[in-house]
């Protein structure tokens, strides 16, 4: 049984990563275990541990602050990331690393493969592509997963929940929600991604190494998530879409970031159920619906 060692383990994805491995031989590092920014720690840290696979799910993504923060952007997205490639490579372990969509422009009109010219909007998106080039380009034996959307039980603690329960949160506020229609993506539940990465982990390098899409399936805006939302939670809200230019955010994002999946699909694992049905799920485990 492989030794896999897990950064970011009280992150959305981190939690349910740990759950989908808890068959697994696992040590878990969360941020007050290790900052793998201290690549001095990291390296004495991982160097003991020599697991034959790292994932790493940390990052910096909070879009709108790392255009005024690009320093720390950098040094968690790509630097830190850097030092846990070589390390990964000198060790002989096999690097899971995350990626995004946000390494793209949007301006395509159908779903972006791997190899789709990235182009990114933002500071954080041009942090993670070079995150992703210094993984392909230092550690060999790795697997860089591209991701949208990301909402799982545990919240974002980055971003202070998950865009689900703000939501949910500001449905029952009572006071109108305006949610940007003109930016499609594809919502993917961190569970579902977990169970996926755990699927990766026991084909044991018989999978290609490199560059992967996987979301769940399909595709909707900001707002027809939303309205998916208040629909199966059964919440009458005042909802209106609104433009990106009248949300006011201020990192650029693509308008159409949704990935297509089928370099994973060609290398025999499954794809995720579609974005709904795992919607439903999620708001199940939450207690926001009934499971009945
Ligand atoms: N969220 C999305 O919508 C989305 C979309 C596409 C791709 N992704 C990518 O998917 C991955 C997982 O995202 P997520 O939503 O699960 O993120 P998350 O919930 O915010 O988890 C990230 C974890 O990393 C930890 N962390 C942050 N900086 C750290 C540092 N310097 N040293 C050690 N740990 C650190 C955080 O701990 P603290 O909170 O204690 O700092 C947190 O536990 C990331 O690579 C992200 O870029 C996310």
């Amino acid at each position: 049984m492989p030794h896999v060692v897990l950064l970011g383990a009280n992150g959305q994805l981190g939690t349910d990563l740990r759950e989908a491995l808890r068959g697994a031989r696992l040590t878990c590092l969360t941020h007050a275990d290790l900052d793998v920014c201290d690549t001095t720690r990291a390296r004495e840290l991982l160097g003991g541990l020599r697991p034959d696979v790292l994932i790493n799910t940390t990052a910096f993504h909070k879009v709108d602050v790392c255009e005024d923060e690009p320093a720390t952007s950098f040094a968690v997205n790509a630097s830190a990331v850097y030092g846990l490639a070589l390390l990964a490579g000198e060790l002989g372990s096999t690097f899971i690393h995350f990626s995004s969509d946000y390494v793209f422009d949007g301006r395509a009109r159908s779903p972006y493969p791997e190899d789709a010219l990235p182009g990114p909007l933002n500071v954080y998106g041009v942090s993670k592509l070079a995150g992703e080039y210094l993984v392909r380009r230092f550690c060999p034996r790795h697997y860089v997963i591209r991701t949208t959307g990301l909402y799982g039980v545990a919240g974002a603690s980055g971003k202070g929940g998950n865009f689900v329960e703000t939501m949910i949160r500001l449905g029952k506020s009572g006071n109108p929600v305006r949610v940007v229609a003109n930016q499609v993506v594809t919502p993917t539940a961190t569970a579902d991604l977990a169970t996926a990465v755990a699927a990766l982990i026991e084909r044991d390098g018989q999978v290609p190494f490199g560059l992967y899409h996987i979301t769940s399936a399909g595709q909707c805006s900001w707002y027809e998530f939303a309205v998916a939302i208040f629909e199966l939670c059964g919440m009458q809200v005042d909802l209106s879409p609104i433009t990106t230019a009248e949300s006011g955010a201020k990192a650029t994002r693509p308008a159409f970031s949704v990935l297509d999946h089928t370099r994973w699909v060609h290398a025999g694992l499954r794809e995720l159920r579609p974005w709904r049905e795992a919607l439903r799920d999620y708001l199940r485990a939450k207690g926001h619906i009934s499971t009945a």
